[in-house]
């Protein structure tokens, strides 16, 4: 499973880049706002610090509007992926830059038919919100087996983006559904390293070693 972070916060990503696990990363207005500064130089130091899909989200509602800004954030950088929100005039910008070769991430994607849509529509990612089914009663790491289910009874090579992901068990859970990549928050992403007994193993091992006081440099 990719692993992508989601945040706009460019420090942030330039330090997340140096562990080498980051495959990609996704924004979206929100997250822009949280980070402050400008869309575009804050985009731009993104896209050179990781080398895969940066997902950049436009804003406007209408067809004509999502395809100016989808083709002028395409500019940034040859990694960006244009992101569309999951509405009539948004399928039908993902079908056209899709068609003029734009990789397109379709958001806020909340149920299997809408996902199958967007398949249809030619979207590179779909992201289905787990985490906020979740917070409304719903279960959202069902959504991604549905999806995944649908795209391989019909071969969609349309990538499911698992979103909105709140905790490490939504990760594991994510990898077991199948899901091709998973967009996580860095406190999220830094939890998976952990385990306690990870931690007194160290201690453990680190204390038996220094008492043959040895060496290895
Ligand atoms: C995905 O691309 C979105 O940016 C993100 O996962 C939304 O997550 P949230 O529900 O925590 O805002």
């Amino acid at each position: 499973m990719k692993i992508f972070i989601d945040s706009a916060d460019v420090k942030e990503l330039q330090t997340l880049a140096q562990t080498g696990l980051v495959d990609g990363v996704t924004t979206n207005p929100s997250l822009v706002a949280k980070a402050g500064g400008n869309i575009f130089d804050g985009l731009r130091a993104i896209c050179a610090a990781i080398p895969g899909p940066v997902s950049a989200e436009v804003v406007a509602a209408d067809y004509e509007t999502m395809l100016a800004e989808g083709r002028k954030l395409r500019t940034v950088a040859s990694n960006i992926a244009v992101k569309v929100p999951l509405t009539p005039d948004g399928l039908r910008a993902c079908a056209t830059l899709s068609k003029e070769g734009h990789p397109v991430n379709v958001t806020l994607c909340f149920s299997a038919v809408q996902a199958l849509l967007a398949a249809k529509a030619g979207a590179t990612f779909i992201s289905p919100f787990l985490g906020r089914l979740d917070d409304g009663g719903q279960d959202g790491m069902e959504l991604v087996r549905e999806i995944r289910a649908i795209y391989d009874n019909y071969g969609f090579k349309t990538q499911v983006l698992a979103a909105s992901i709140r905790t490490t068990l939504h990760v594991r859970d994510a990898a077991l559904a199948g899901a091709d990549c998973a967009t996580i928050p860095p406190a999220i992403f830094k939890a998976l390293y952990k385990h306690h007994l990870t931690d007194a193993g160290l201690e453990s091992f680190g204390k038996d070693w220094r008492a043959t006081g040895q060496s290895i440099l």
